[in-house]
This record gives structure tokens, C-alpha cells and sequence, in this order.
């Protein structure tokens, strides 16, 4: 009789916050909808001195502590069952011995595994190395697999290390570096908009679009994680993955399939084709109390807002500036892509000298209210030639029957489990990554009054120098998501 394989998923570093807020109410949510597959077991692997049970109610506990999700006890305690856990030193090896040894008598042999580095980014050699001096990462009977959280590396140079040595052990094929904006549905549907329509592809270019905004602003500030934060700064944080891969979205030309590799390549080739970032194209700033947070060193000149203008040197989008900007602290948690079009080339009504007409746009609402708005010039009903700019607005909660939209997690892991890297970052992509945001942030720091650090309000829409920096290439910040002051 053909015995069923399990799969393990071993989480290394697992009483830390992420396994709590992200990976097992994913896991859980997915069991409960009939998806994950089984016979699985997760497994903890942390120093904390846990039992099973002690673990499990931790991970409870934190579930609906965290995420509001209070699940049924007949669900938890059927899929708690499948919870493990394993005290143990991320730099003792008898340790990770012991856990080959738990695994191996729980699989009862070879079978699949799923290793998630969910520990602090300096113990992420150290593990990959044992787990390679184990043979933990042979594929015999079975296939294994990474994941691994970012920040994947600080700068080019350290992410470069982190893949050799990942790759000293691990084949490409077996690593999932996790980008959590890539398992957002809205950020995948970009790719189903562009790609599953015939509308909007053929205007998708340099002839009809003018520019294109990427906005991911939070209004919260940087709490607790100061000291991580004051060393990573927004580049390192939201721009060098989340920002750049969205806008690999927007721009990359069309894959002949949806599959890992035909996506990323087309992905990397807009990396490629990213100019230098000009100094001058950027805006810095932190907002006012940052320097007095606990952990952030004193006179820290870490950037917690950037705007940044990009240049796509290719055929589809030469000449069309890509504004990016994010920040902490802002006015609303929105993430948002603006494609703003060329205005008509003759207008037939007689109109003002200093009459401005809106241009057509199309905002992709990643979140909070998620959907889709096409704004565009209508006449006013009634009036001789007044023009209004109205909404063409798709939402996900009024078509979707108000169904919340998943977790981004729980698409990624179970993707990972079934082996799809599609909405993974691939080694090449994340050093083309810091290849371009390595040197702005020297060039900040060599050259300082390029681009000085400058102040902005809490709960303000960023520095107003970033306005200004619009105002130069005669345009302004679009927010067509919502109703958002954007002042
Ligand atoms: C993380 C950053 O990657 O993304 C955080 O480290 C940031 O600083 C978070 O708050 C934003 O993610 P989301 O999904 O809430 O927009």
C-alpha cells in the first residue's frame, strides 16, 4: 500500500510575533476552508521552554488577540492537533538534531518539508547552515523547501551573501522569499486586469499615459519597532520590495503564462530598465517626534517618508515618470497606483485661458477599500460647457457580498506548500532591487543638501516640499481611491 506523505511546516523562531499575527491564523484559516493539505504538522522550533499544549494556547491566545479571529473550538482543537513544538538553540546544532529527530519519527521517513526563517533576519545564515549540514535540505523521497521573511538582506552587498549562502544549500527552485504586497489580491489583479482585458492594454504605454503614482502611506508611526526601523529607514522597508514590486506589476510587458518564471523574468527586465534615481528626483523626510522614540539614535537621519521619480528606459515607457512615495505617520493607511493619462490633444469647448482639465485617471486601490475607479471629464447636466470629473468605481465589498479579502499569507503559504513561486521574489529580482536603492541612500547620506531631510506633521499628508516636488514637473498627487484630503 502506497504510504501518505506528510508535510511538515517548521517555523524557526516561532514564539515570535509573526507565527502568532500571520502564519497560523493563515494556516488555520485555510485548514478551515479544506485547503491545506494533509496530513500536515506544524512545527515550533524557539528557545522558549513550551509543551504542545502550552504552544498551542499561545498561538490561540494570539490569534484572536491580534487578528480578531475567534475560532469555533471544534475547529481549533481538530486543527491544533496537528501543532508541534521543539525547545530549541537557532545556534546549538544538537538542537537541530533533535529536530531532525522529531521530524523524522513524525513523518515516519522522507517526506516534504517546509522550512519558514521567521527569526530575526542575522539568524538566517546561521539556520540555513545547519539545516545544509544536516542534509535537511536534500530532496530525497521528498521535496523541502524555504521561505524566507525579509528584510532579505540590508543592502546589495548583504543580500547577495544571503542567497550565496542560501544557494550553497538550497536550489533556487526551493527558496520562497516572501513580499506580502504580492500575496494581496489586489496586487495580483493587477496582472488579471492588465492581462485578462483587451481595453486597457492598448493605451498601457508611453502614447497615452503620462505618468504613473504608486502611493503606500500608513498612518500609524513606527511603534515598537524603532529599533529595527531606525537602522532599516522607508527605503529599506516599503520601497526596495513593496513599492518596486508593485510597479513591476504596472509595467511589466505581458508573460506568455502565469508561471514562476515567465512572471519574473518579464519583472526583471523592468528592473533592468530602471534608470538611475537622480538626487534631485527624491524627497526625504521624518516626521516631527520620530527623534524622540525609544530606540531611535539620537540625531537619527532616518528617512521615514520618500518620494521618488523613476525613469523606465524601455520602448513602452520612455518618458513617462514613475512617482513613488510612502510613508509612516501619514493622514490614512492607503495604498494606491495612479495611472494618469495624456490630455485630450485639442479641446473643442472654449474654455477659460486658465481652465484646467482634470486628465483622465485610473486608480488601483490596493487597500483599504480595495476596487477599482476610472476617473474621467463629464459635461454638468444643464450648464452651457462645465465639465465635471466623475467616478467609474468598482469595489470588492459591494461586488464580493462584503467578503473580507484573505489574508495575504494565507495565498502564500499555501502556495508554497503546493509550489508555486509565482508571488515570490527571485534571487535576481531582490539584487536588482538594491542595486537601485543602494545608491540613493548613499547619495543622501554623501550628499546631504541634494536632498535634505526635512520635517512633516504627524497625520499630514508628507512634507510639503513633496507637493512642491510634483508642482515642479506640473502635476499633482492623485488620490482617486477615496475620500482623502490630500493636502
Ligand atoms: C512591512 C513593513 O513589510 O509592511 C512595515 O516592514 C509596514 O513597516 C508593512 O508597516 C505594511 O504592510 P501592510 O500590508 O499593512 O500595508
Amino acid at each position: 500500500m502506497e504510504r501518505i506523505c506528510p508535510t511538515s511546516f517548521v517555523i524557526f523562531g516561532a514564539s515570535g510575533d509573526l507565527t502568532r499575527r500571520k502564519l497560523v491564523p493563515a494556516l488555520f484559516n485555510q485548514y478551515v476552508k479544506g485547503r491545506l493539505m494533509e496530513p500536515i504538522h506544524i512545527v515550533g522550533f524557539s528557545r522558549r521552554p513550551f509543551s504542545d499544549n502550552e504552544f498551542r494556547q499561545l498561538l490561540l491566545e494570539g490569534m484572536q488577540e491580534l487578528t480578531g479571529v475567534v475560532p469555533t473550538m471544534s475547529d481549533w482543537n481538530d486543527f491544533s492537533q496537528r501543532i508541534w513544538y521543539v525547545r530549541g538553540d537557532l545556534s546549538e546544532t544538537k538542537d537541530y538534531e533533535q529536530l531532525r529527530a522529531f521530524l523524522n519519527e513524525k513523518e515516519g521517513g522522507f517526506c516534504n518539508r517546509l522550512y519558514y526563517l521567521a527569526a530575526a533576519p542575522a539568524f538566517f545564515p546561521l539556520i540555513i547552515d545547519h539545516l545544509g549540514d544536516l542534509g535537511m535540505a536534500k530532496e530525497e523521497g521528498g521535496w523541502r523547501r524555504v521561505i524566507v521573511e525579509k528584510p532579505f538582506g540590508h543592502d546589495l552587498t548583504s543580500a547577495t551573501e544571503l542567497n550565496a549562502s542560501i544557494h550553497s544549500f538550497f536550489e533556487e527552485h526551493q527558496v520562497y522569499r516572501i513580499d506580502h504586497y504580492l500575496g494581496k489580491d489586489t496586487a495580483q489583479n493587477i496582472l488579471y486586469f492588465r492581462f485578462l482585458n483587451t481595453i486597457f492594454e492598448p493605451v498601457w504605454n508611453r502614447n497615452f499615459i503620462d505618468h504613473v503614482q504608486i502611493t503606500v502611506a500608513e498612518d500609524l508611526d513606527v511603534g515598537h519597532r524603532a529599533g529595527y526601523y531606525d537602522r532599516a529607514g522607508i527605503v529599506r522597508d516599503m520601497f526596495q520590495n513593496h513599492l518596486l514590486q508593485l510597479l513591476t506589476l504596472v509595467a511589466m510587458e505581458p508573460p506568455a503564462t502565469f508561471d514562476a518564471d515567465a512572471v519574473r523574468n518579464e519583472k526583471v527586465k523592468v528592473l533592468r530598465a530602471i534608470g538611475p534615481i537622480a538626487l534631485e528626483d527624491t524627497v526625504r523626510a521624518q516626521y516631527e517626534g520620530y527623534s524622540e522614540t525609544e530606540g531611535v539614535a539620537p540625531g537619527s537621519q532616518t528617512p521615514t517618508y520618500a518620494a521618488v521619480k523613476l525613469n523606465i528606459d524601455n520602448w513602452r515607457w520612455k518618458g513617462v515618470p514613475f512617482y513613488l512615495r510612502s510613508g509612516k505617520a501619514l493622514a490614512s493607511k492607503t495604498s494606491e497606483i495612479v495611472i494618469e493619462f495624456e490630455p485630450p490633444p485639442h479641446v473643442l469647448l472654449e474654455l477659460p485661458t486658465d481652465y484646467k482639465l482634470t486628465p483622465n485617471y485610473l486608480s488601483l486601490c490596493i487597500q483599504p477599500d480595495e476596487g477599482i475607479h476610472l476617473r474621467f471629464e463629464t459635461k454638468v447636466p444643464g450648464s452651457p460647457q462645465e465639465t465635471r470629473s466623475v467616478d467609474m468605481e468598482f469595489h470588492y465589498r459591494t461586488t464580493f457580498h462584503g467578503e473580507a479579502l484573505p489574508d495575504a499569507y494565507e495565498r502564500l503559504l499555501l502556495d508554497a506548500l503546493y509550489g508555486d513561486a509565482s508571488l515570490f521574489t527571485r534571487s535576481d529580482e531582490i539584487e536588482l532591487a538594491w542595486s537601485l536603492v543602494d545608491p540613493l541612500m548613499a547619495g543622501w547620506e554623501d550628499s546631504p543638501d541634494v536632498s535634505p531631510l526635512v520635517q512633516y506633521t504627524p497625520g499630514s499628508w508628507g512634507p510639503p516640499e513633496a507637493n512642491a516636488f510634483m508642482a515642479r514637473d506640473d502635476r499633482v498627487w492623485r488620490m482617486g481611491c477615496g475620500e482623502h484630503n490630500d493636502s
